[in-house]
């Protein structure tokens, strides 16, 4: 791995950043100043910052409180992207499990474990994601009735597998499903004649967005959080 890179992963800090204190001979390997930020850091190498020895610890998991006009990618060139807002960790390799619409809001997780990223989102395991919707019009018995029988969406030849629709207050309803489609939420009201008019994801499996993270913050998972998703 690259010594910038080495840094940053040991550190938490920015890629430029780590580039920078290289540059400005604060990193030493095996004892010797090195300023080439791409010297390539073998298993063996001691690594050295401030006087400091810098492990690499193990994988990072994340749950992020998603906010509206970010999208779920690791780059785009016309939107800010999810990735930017981790302003104290170096994004570099970090994938997201379950995308959001970038006008959807709520819970994505983070992580750069490829196995684990592939147990949350396989459709083999079947970790349930909750969403609040807030519709144009009330939920009625048929659309509850069609998100629980499952529903053929346009230009698809399967139908939705059932999912659950809970009706509450204000235009609003709970639903679960147990697959994740492109736009699925948005496209099985519309396939009742509804509209989203917003959406909010809350939970992924058993992990639940913590209610103390305000749009745009983000939490590493707790040991239980990413255990979670053992099969
Ligand atoms: N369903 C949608 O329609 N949009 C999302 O962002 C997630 C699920």
């Amino acid at each position: 791995m690259r010594l910038d890179k080495f840094v940053s992963h040991a550190t938490g800090l920015p890629r430029e950043i780590s580039k920078r204190v290289v540059r400005k001979k604060q990193v030493q390997v095996n004892g010797i100043v090195v300023t080439n930020a791409a010297y390539q850091v073998a298993a063996t190498d001691q690594v050295v910052f401030d006087d400091e020895l810098l492990v690499i610890s193990g994988p990072r998991y994340l749950m992020l409180h998603k906010p509206v006009g970010y999208v779920c990618a690791t780059e785009d060139g016309d939107h800010p992207i999810v990735l930017d807002l981790l302003n104290d960790m170096d994004p570099q390799g970090l994938s997201i499990a379950g995308r959001l619409d970038i006008d959807t809001t709520g819970l994505v997780l983070l992580s750069d474990d490829g196995q684990w990223l592939h147990r949350v989102t396989s459709p083999r395991h079947l970790f349930a994601k909750v969403y609040r919707a807030q519709l144009h019009s009330p939920v009625d018995e048929q659309t509850i009735a069609a998100f629980a029988s499952g529903m053929l969406l346009r230009g698809e030849d399967k139908p939705t597998a059932p999912a659950q629709c809970v009706a509450l207050a204000d235009n609003e309803a709970e639903v679960t499903l147990n697959e994740g489609r492109y736009h699925q939420v948005k496209r099985m009201f519309a396939a009742c004649g509804n509209h989203v008019l917003a959406l909010h994801r809350l939970k992924i499996g058993a992990v639940t967005l913590d209610a103390d993270l305000a749009p745009g913050e983000y939490r590493a998972l707790t040991a239980d959080e990413i255990a979670s998703f053992q099969p």
